[in-house]
């Protein structure tokens, strides 16, 4: 019998894989310290703030029962999953959000699509704090997280053949 799958709503499995391209784009265009300073990189805060607003509509169709919940009977396993996916959607927020207070304190102005955006914190002088040291390392745990999240998708279509890969297709 063919097994019915339920799947997440176009909306959401598009805006994941978008947000997938976009965090990929932000850490591939990172830059550190001096760098930031002398020769901003735009495309970094672009894609990184596109992280941002991509992550307001995914909430709000997650929270109005859009998507379809983890479908382990074992409890553990469901608790395990929805713990990641917390994660993941902890470090989309905390991100672009501790970056743009990062480059503020380096006195760095965050300009999107040729419009200034607003200082979130006064420039200090030297290196900038903990928040900034919190970006630089969030940065790489989200990649190495998603990466962890993706085996464990492939693990599901491949070796459990659940069609886990299905519940996130766009046909
Ligand atoms: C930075 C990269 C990624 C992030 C931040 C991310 C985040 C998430 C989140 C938060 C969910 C929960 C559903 C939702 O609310 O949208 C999810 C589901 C899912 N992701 Fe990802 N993901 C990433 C990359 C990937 C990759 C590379 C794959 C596949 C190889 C993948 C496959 C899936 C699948 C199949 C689901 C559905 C799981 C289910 O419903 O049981 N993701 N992802
Ligand atoms: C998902 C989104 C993002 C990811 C994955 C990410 C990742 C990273 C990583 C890995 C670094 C360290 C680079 C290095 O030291 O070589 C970094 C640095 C930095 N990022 Fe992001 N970033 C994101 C969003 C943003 C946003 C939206 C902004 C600003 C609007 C921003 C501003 C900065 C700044 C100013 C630094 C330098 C910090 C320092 O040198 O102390 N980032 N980012």
């Amino acid at each position: 019998m063919p097994q019915t799958i339920a799947r997440h709503p176009k909306a959401l499995v598009a805006i994941h894989w978008v947000t997938a391209a976009a965090v990929l784009g932000a850490w591939a265009s990172a830059e550190g310290g001096r760098a930031v300073v002398q020769n901003p990189p735009l495309v970094h805060f672009t894609l990184g703030l596109a992280v941002l607003v991509l992550v307001l509509p995914r909430l709000v169709l997650r929270l109005r029962g859009g998507g379809a919940q983890a479908d382990s009977q074992f409890r553990p396993l469901a608790a395990a999953t929805a713990a990641g996916h917390g994660l993941l959607y902890a470090l989309l927020i905390a991100l672009p959000l501790t970056g743009w207070y990062a480059a503020s304190q380096m006195g760095v102005g965050v300009q999107v699509l040729g419009l200034d955006l607003p200082a979130l914190a006064a420039p200090v002088q030297g290196r900038p704090g903990a928040i900034a040291e919190f970006h630089e390392s969030a940065g790489s745990l989200i990649l190495v997280l998603a990466g962890l999240h993706a085996l464990m998708a492939l693990w599901h279509q491949f070796v459990l053949r659940d069609g886990t890969l299905r519940r996130m297709s766009l046909r």
